[in-house]
């Protein structure tokens, strides 16, 4: 692959945001024969096959949920071969069973592919009573299973990620319709750990275009609706901070993007929608040197957020309005609530609101549900019931 390097970078304490990479060449060859695996001053020619050793030590998490079949069939072919994928799904059991349908054609898609993929439902009982014995119970609900929601999906992934013992954890999300963006996802993610090779590196990534029909004729649109607010909101708190304005931040509800599993494990985690944004929000006040250090999260040299610009057009299912403006009030929400947020900051989101949602005048947004650091799992007790869980050979639990 052939990037570039990144133009700008804001700094705050221990924390780099770099600015948006572009990339221009998806393959710019491998280690021998013509290829040209030169560096110069503003490009990086990464030869596939240092990506392809960056991805065996990865795993794919693709959260699913009432997705169609050939949408998730799409997902996986995209996804290199190197990489663990690993399924979370929280479709319905009953009355018709999806999990089961979806195994199925997960087992069928093996079988081509000489794969393994780790699928598990978000509901499995056995996976709950391993959080709940390593002390993380709030993530389980009343029935004493996982929460809903994607976030929640994503912190079961991440364990699972942790107890196949990868270095790398990936999201890509399973309504997407071009298995060839979602390979390029990947790609990205092991281009920028190639180039960020940091304990705690934080690879994400912005679409270069979202196709529409607009008066009967396709219209490729820059930025998602609710990545307009989370991007100028975060960037307006990184410049109160730094006294400087800045556009650094691009990304700042990117479904798509990859972290070290190391990180990961150290961070908090927004229930639902709002589980990107919070990432930023957390990363700074952890790592920022704004706020007094906290003891029981672990010092990091270094953080280092990385942004690339894909260049497939990102195409998903449409889930409606309301759904947009949920994720945008859940964006802000996380920005809002935190203990960074200057009074001015506030006090424009809110005015932003009322504009938005037509109220009479401006109020606070409720704060969303937060889990605490995922350091405060006991990761070996987890380990050890994990290891438990998956000799039950329960239904919902399985490599296939
Ligand atoms: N496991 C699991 N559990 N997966 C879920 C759940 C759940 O409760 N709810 C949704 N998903 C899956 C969906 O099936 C899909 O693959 C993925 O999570 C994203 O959900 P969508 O409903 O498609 O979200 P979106 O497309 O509106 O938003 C995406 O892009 C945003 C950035 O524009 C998400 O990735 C957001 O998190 C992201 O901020
Ligand atoms: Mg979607």
């Amino acid at each position: 692959m052939k990037i570039e390097i990144p133009r700008e970078c804001e700094r705050l304490g221990a924390v780099q945001i770099y600015g948006l990479q572009k990339v221009y060449e998806l393959d710019s060859g491998g280690n021998s024969g013509r290829a040209d695996t030169s560096h110069n001053d503003v490009i990086r020619s990464i030869p596939s096959e240092a990506l392809y050793e960056r991805q065996k030590d990865m795993a794919i998490v693709v959260p699913v949920k009432n997705e169609r079949l050939k949408l998730i069939e799409g997902v996986l072919v995209g996804i290199p071969h190197p990489c663990q994928i690993i399924v979370v799904s929280n479709s319905p059991r009953g009355p018709v069973d999806r999990f089961h349908i979806e195994k199925e054609a997960i087992t069928n898609f093996c079988k081509f592919t000489n794969k393994k993929v780790l699928v598990v439902h978000q509901k499995d009982a056995a996976i709950a009573k391993a959080i709940e014995m390593a002390g993380y119970g709030e993530l389980l609900g009343e029935d004493g299973l996982v929460r809903s929601g994607k976030a929640e999906g994503m912190i079961m992934g991440t364990l699972l990620a942790r107890w196949l013992n990868n270095k790398y954890i990936g999201f890509v999300d399973s309504d997407n319709y071009f298995p060839g963006a979602v390979h390029e996802y990947v790609q990205e993610y092991a281009a920028g750990f190639e180039m960020f090779d940091t304990k705690s590196t934080f690879v994400r990534i912005s679409w270069n275009s979202k196709p529409k029909v607009m008066e009967n004729s396709l219209f490729f649109a820059k930025w998602g609706r609710s990545s307009v607010h989370s991007n100028k909101t975060l960037n307006l708190l990184l410049s109160h901070f730094s006294g400087y304005e800045t556009e650094v931040v691009k990304t700042g509800n990117a479904g798509e993007h990859a972290l070290t599993v190391d990180l990961a494990l150290n961070l908090e985690y927004a229930s639902g929608y709002a589980v990107e944004t919070h990432h930023y929000v957390n990363i700074i006040e952890s790592w920022g040197g704004i706020l007094p250090p906290n003891e029981e999260i672990v010092h990091r040299d270094k953080v280092t957020i990385c942004q690339i610009e894909s260049r497939n057009p990102h195409l998903h299912e449409s889930k409606g309005d309301e759904h947009v403006e949920d994720m945008i009030d859940a964006s802000l929400s996380v920005i809002y609530n935190s203990p960074l947020c200057p009074e001015l900051l506030k006090r424009e989101i809110a005015e932003d609101r009322a504009l938005r949602m037509r109220l009479e005048k401006p109020e606070g947004i409720a704060p969303v549900r937060v889990y605490s650091n995922l350091s405060n799992l006991k990761l070996d007790t987890f380990l050890e019931h994990c290891e438990a869980a998956f000799s039950s050979e329960s239904e919902s639990l399985s490599l296939v």
